[in-house]
């Protein structure tokens, strides 16, 4: 029996089934959907697209995998050399590993030892966001703050290794009077904090996080595991304030095989670049620099330099702003739009019920959690395929 996640497996409503998809289409034995959520958030060139089919099929035919311990390959060392020209500042040392949970992973046990291999070892602690998710692994459940995602984690209580601050300035200053001394990094998603409810804030309070990281030597660490790629509307948000450790998942390889890489800058990786044997980084997943999801992320990221995307995901923004103008609905408390992401906030969850099948009926394939009523399209969708995502989400309101 397949065990499906975040689910209630003797209450679940049987899942759809996908015969095929294609571009922004999945088709199910239901019928065909937009896949108005791109796979978790992944998907971004769409589904079969021919390009990053011809990528991986060729790279097949020579090896799928080949381990990284001992052993290179060219995939994985021209990917290595694209990302350090396609992304921002220094970020220049890549660990690859199969999850965007695994690679927060590596983030933080790359700040923790970055101290400890400096002989600073009171520097055991993380400071994370309220509502922070960071996926469901167990570290990144002790930095996240997701009741209904972790609450597992309530069995160990509060943990001493970790504080939570609301995305607010103040907040921010008094967290590091008062811990500077004991945190190794400040852990972020920048500017969209997705499975938390979809909270938008400033670039000012990430400005004002560079500032005080700098000022007390922590870690600044971005997950842009959900962001990265043109989500919020930049390429990286790393490219409006930069971090010492930039986290990719997801879109990395165009959503087509899993795969994440943690990206360290120069005084990162030097702090473990010496003689000691200890004070290397004892990491290896399996599956780490994969053949197969280099060469999906190769292509990914050639598709969207090439192709424009920033110019499309503007678009996107653009055409959900006009179609969401004036809706409102008393049972909405907010509607919110950044980049390729728009979320309807309704004042309690329980009127999103029954939504699934309402959008699916009407050829929309959503998945709404918490009180969020959102989408996160694919970047190639149509016009009127991306109206009508919208007039489906805004036509609940009207028929419920
Ligand atoms: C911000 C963020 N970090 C990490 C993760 C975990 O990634 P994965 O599901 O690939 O382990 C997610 C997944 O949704 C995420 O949104």
């Amino acid at each position: 029996m397949i065990w499906y996640p975040y689910e209630q497996m003797k209450t679940m409503k049987e899942p759809y089934k996908v015969l095929d998809a294609e571009g922004v289409w999945l088709h199910t034995a239901e019928g065909d959907m937009i896949d108005s959520v791109s796979s978790w958030w992944s998907m971004i060139h769409g589904y079969k697209h021919p390009e990053m089919n011809r990528a991986i099929i060729s790279q097949v035919e020579k090896f799928s995998h080949v381990m990284l311990g001992g052993l290179t390959h060219d995939p994985v060392q021209r990917l290595s050399a694209k990302l350090q020209e396609f992304l921002p500042g220094d970020l220049d040392y890549f660990f690859f590993s199969d999850s965007g949970s695994v690679a927060v992973e590596v983030a933080l046990k790359m700040a923790l030892q970055y101290f400890m291999n400096r002989g600073e070892t009171e520097r055991t602690m993380v400071l994370a966001l309220e509502h922070a998710y960071h996926g469901d692994t167990f570290k990144t459940m002790e930095v996240g703050d997701d009741e209904d995602y972790h609450f597992v984690m309530n069995a160990y209580g509060p943990s001493p290794h970790v504080a939570h601050i609301p995305t607010e300035i103040p907040a921010l200053e008094q967290a590091f009077e008062k811990y500077h001394h004991r945190l190794n990094c400040l852990l972020v998603e920048p500017l969209l904090q997705g499975a938390g409810g979809m909270r938008m804030y400033d670039v000012s309070f990430l400005k004002r996080a560079r500032e005080l990281c700098d000022q007390y030597g922590v870690l600044l660490i971005f997950d842009e595991v959900a962001t990265g790629f043109g989500r919020t509307g930049n390429r990286f948000v790393a490219d409006l304030v930069l971090p010492d450790i930039l986290v990719l998942g997801k879109a990395l390889t165009g959503g087509y095989i899993g795969h994440a890489v943690t990206a360290a800058n120069k005084r990162v990786f030097d702090g473990f670049y010496d003689d000691n044997p200890e004070h290397a980084l004892m990491h290896g997943p399996t599956f780490m620099g994969n053949a197969l999801a280099c060469a999906a992320a190769l292509q990914s990221i050639r598709l969207f330099e090439e192709q424009d995307y920033m110019g499309k995901i503007r678009r996107i923004e653009e055409i959900t702003r006009r179609e969401m103008a004036g809706f409102s609905d008393p049972r909405v408390r907010e509607v919110r739009i950044m980049g390729g992401c728009v979320c309807v906030e309704v004042k309690d969850g329980a009127c999103l019920k029954g939504y699934q099948q309402f959008a699916c009926e009407r050829g929309v394939f959503a998945r709404p959690f918490l009180n969020c009523l959102y989408a996160m399209v694919p970047y190639i969708i149509t016009e009127d395929q991306l109206v009508q995502v919208l007039s489906t989400m805004k036509a609940w309101f009207a028929a419920s």
